[in-house]
C-alpha cells in the first residue's frame, strides 16, 4: 500500500473513532447507538457515502484549540433507503457532546443544499448539547443558517427529524420546522429551557422526561409525532416512513407493485356502524381495510387521537388518510385534532399526496377550555388546509357529519373531488334531539320525541345531501376500497391551481 493510501486509511480510522472508545462506551451504556451506527441502520447496507469527514473547527477560545476531532461532531452524507436517495446528518455525541459549531453547521447546510438541488429528503439524527459553548456567536450563526434552510426546504423536500438524545434551547427550532419528528423514549428530550432554569424562574420542579421527553411530546404537546422504544426501532420506522414519501414536491408519490386486489370487497364493513347511533366503533378498521395489505403508518397516534392521520398505499401508491375516530371523544373536532390534521393535510398537499377522508364527526367540542384556547382559529386551520388543497380529495361519510364540521371535513364545497356516503350517513346541522329542542322549545317530552323522530327521518340519512349533488354517490360500505381505487385512478391527472399569491395567511 502506498504511503498516501496509508495516510488516508489512518485519517479515516481516526475520524470514525469520533470522541474515542471511552465516550463510545458511554454512549452505548446509555442504550444509544453512535452516530455512524445509526446511519448504518437507517440506510441500505453499504449505501452511505460520507462527506466532510475531515472538517475540523477553527475555534481557539477556552482551550478548544487543543482539541480538534475530524468531523467536528456530525457525520453527513447521502445514501439510499429501499434504493431511493436521501441525505442524512447524524450528530455525534461523543465529539464535544454533538454540540453545534460553525463548521458542524456548515456540514449540515452543505447536505441540505445538495438535497434541495437534486430533490431528495433530508433526515436529521439529533443528539447534541446545543450551541458549541466555546464558539459563542459563530455557533448561533450556524444554527440560523440551518434554520433558514429548513424554511426554504419546507414544502420542497421532505424533512424528517429523529431526536435521539438531548435537543435543547434554540436547537429545538430546527426539528420543529421539519415535517415530522420521531423521538426515542427515555433517551431523548426537547425543551427551550431545561428543568434547572424552569425551577429558577417559575419554582416548578420537573424532570427532563416530564418536561420534554418522548411521551410528553407525543401525547400532551404534539411537538413530536411518534415515540419509539429505542434507536433501532426509531430508525427502522424512519425507513418505512421515508419509503412512503415522495422525493420532493414535483416527483409524484412513490409507486410499488401491489398484489392486494384493487377490487377487494370487505363485507364486514357493512356491519361496522353499530345500530345505536351513540355507540362508537374503531375507525382504524375501515382505514386498514381500505389500504393495501392493511398497512398504515399513523402520525401522532397518541395526540389528538379523536382524529386519525397517516400514510398508507392504495394500488401501491401513497395516500394520506384523515379520519374522525368515534372511540375518542366521539370523534369531535377540538383544538388538538384540528391543528394535527391541518398540518397533515398541508403536508400532503405540498407533496402531491392524495387525501382520503373518512368522516364521522358530531361537530366541534363545546366548552370554555376550547373557546378560550382559540378553537375558532385552530378549527379554521383545518378548514383552510382542506380548502386550499389542490391534490385529489376523496371523502367518505360513514355516519355523522354535523354542522360546521361537515363543511370542514373535505366537503364537496371545499372542492372535494369525489364525495361518497355510506347509507348510514347522517348529514345535518346537528343531532336530531338537540335540533328539535331548539326549534320546538317548550314542547312536552312526548312531542319532542315525536319531532325528533320526524327530524331523524328527514335528515339522518345521506339522501338530502345526495339530492343536491353534495354527495356524489351513496355507496355500499363493502365496496369502499374499490370506489377509492377507481376514484384515485380517475384523479391521477387532476390539474387545479390556486390563484397566484406570495403566500396565504393561514390563521396561525
Ligand atoms: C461544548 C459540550 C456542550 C456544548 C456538552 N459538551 N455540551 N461542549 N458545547 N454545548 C461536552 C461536554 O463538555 C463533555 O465533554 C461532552 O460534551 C459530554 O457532555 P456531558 O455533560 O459529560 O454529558 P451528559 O452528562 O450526558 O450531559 C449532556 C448535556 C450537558 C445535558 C447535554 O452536556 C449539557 O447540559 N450541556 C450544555 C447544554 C447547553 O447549555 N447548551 C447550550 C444551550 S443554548 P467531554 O470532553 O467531557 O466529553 C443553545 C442555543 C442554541 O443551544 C440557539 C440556537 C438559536
Amino acid at each position: 500500500m502506498s504511503a498516501n493510501i496509508e495516510e488516508l486509511e489512518r485519517r479515516r480510522a481516526a475520524a470514525r473513532l469520533g470522541g474515542g472508545e471511552k465516550r463510545i462506551a458511554a454512549q452505548h451504556a446509555k442504550g444509544k447507538l453512535t452516530a455512524r451506527e445509526r446511519i448504518a441502520v437507517l440506510l441500505d447496507e453499504g449505501s452511505f457515502e460520507e462527506l466532510d469527514m475531515y472538517v475540523e473547527h477553527d475555534a481557539v477560545d477556552f482551550g478548544i484549540d487543543r482539541q480538534r476531532i475530524p468531523g467536528d461532531g456530525v457525520v453527513t452524507g447521502s445514501g439510499t433507503i429501499d434504493g431511493r436517495l436521501v441525505f442524512v446528518f447524524s450528530q455525534d455525541f461523543t465529539v464535544f457532546g454533538g454540540s453545534l459549531s460553525e463548521r458542524h453547521a456548515q456540514k449540515i447546510c452543505k447536505i441540505m443544499d445538495m438535497a434541495m438541488k437534486v430533490g431528495a429528503p433530508v433526515i436529521g439524527l439529533n443528539d447534541s448539547g446545543g450551541a458549541r459553548i466555546q464558539e459563542g456567536v459563530a455557533s448561533l450563526a450556524g444554527y440560523a443558517e440551518v434554520f433558514q434552510r429548513n424554511v426554504l426546504a419546507s414544502g420542497v423536500i421532505p424533512q424528517l427529524s429523529l431526536i435521539m438524545g438531548p435537543c435543547a434551547g434554540g436547537a429545538v427550532y430546527s426539528p420543529a420546522m421539519t415535517d415530522f419528528i420521531f423521538m426515542v423514549k427515555d433517551s431523548s428530550y426537547m425543551f427551550v429551557t431545561g428543568p434547572e432554569v424552569v425551577r429558577t424562574v417559575t419554582n416548578e420542579v420537573v424532570t427532563q422526561e416530564e418536561l420534554g421527553g418522548a411521551i410528553t411530546h407525543t401525547t400532551r404537546t404534539g411537538v413530536a409525532d411518534v415515540a419509539f422504544e429505542n434507536d433501532i426501532e426509531a430508525l427502522m420506522a424512519a425507513r418505512a416512513f421515508i419509503s412512503l414519501l415522495p422525493a420532493n414536491n414535483r416527483s409524484g408519490v412513490p409507486e410499488l407493485p401491489s398484489d392486494d386486489p384493487w377490487d377487494r370487497l370487505e363485507d364486514s364493513l357493512d356491519t361496522l356502524i353499530p345500530a345505536n347511533a351513540s355507540q362508537p366503533y374503531d375507525m382504524h378498521e375501515l382505514v386498514r381495510k381500505v389500504l393495501d395489505h392493511g398497512e398504515f403508518f399513523e402520525i401522532q397516534p397518541a395526540h389528538g387521537a379523536n382524529i386519525i392521520c397517516g400514510l398508507g398505499r392504495v394500488e401501491g401508491r401513497t395516500v394520506g388518510v384523515v379520519a374522525n375516530q368515534p372511540t375518542v371523544l366521539a370523534g369531535v373536532l377540538d383544538i388538538n385534532a384540528s391543528r394535527k390534521a391541518a398540518r397533515f393535510v398541508r403536508f400532503c398537499d405540498a407533496f402531491g399526496i392524495p387525501i382520503v377522508t373518512f368522516v364521522d364527526v358530531p361537530g366541534f367540542l363545546p366548552g370554555t377550555a376550547q373557546e378560550h384556547g382559540g378553537i375558532i382559529k385552530h378549527g379554521a386551520k383545518l378548514l383552510f388546509a382542506y380548502a386550499e388543497a389542490t391534490v385529489p380529495k376523496i371523502t367518505v361519510i360513514t355516519r355523522k357529519a354535523y354542522g360546521g364540521a361537515y363543511d370542514v371535513m373535505a366537503s364537496k364545497h371545499l372542492r372535494g373531488d369525489l364525495n361518497y356516503a355510506w347509507p348510514t350517513a347522517e348529514i345535518a346541522v346537528m343531532g336530531a334531539k338537540g335540533a328539535v329542542e331548539i326549534i320546538f322549545r317548550g314542547l312536552s317530552p312526548e312531542e319532542i320525541a315525536e319531532k325528533t323522530q320526524e327530524y331523524e327521518e328527514r335528515f339522518a340519512n345521506p339522501f338530502v345531501a345526495a339530492s343536491r349533488g353534495y354527495i356524489d354517490e351513496v355507496i355500499y360500505p363493502h365496496s369502499t376500497r374499490k370506489r377509492i381505487v377507481l376514484g384515485l385512478r380517475k384523479l391521477r391527472g387532476k390539474q387545479l391551481e390556486n390563484p397566484w399569491k406570495k403566500h396565504d395567511n393561514l390563521p396561525l
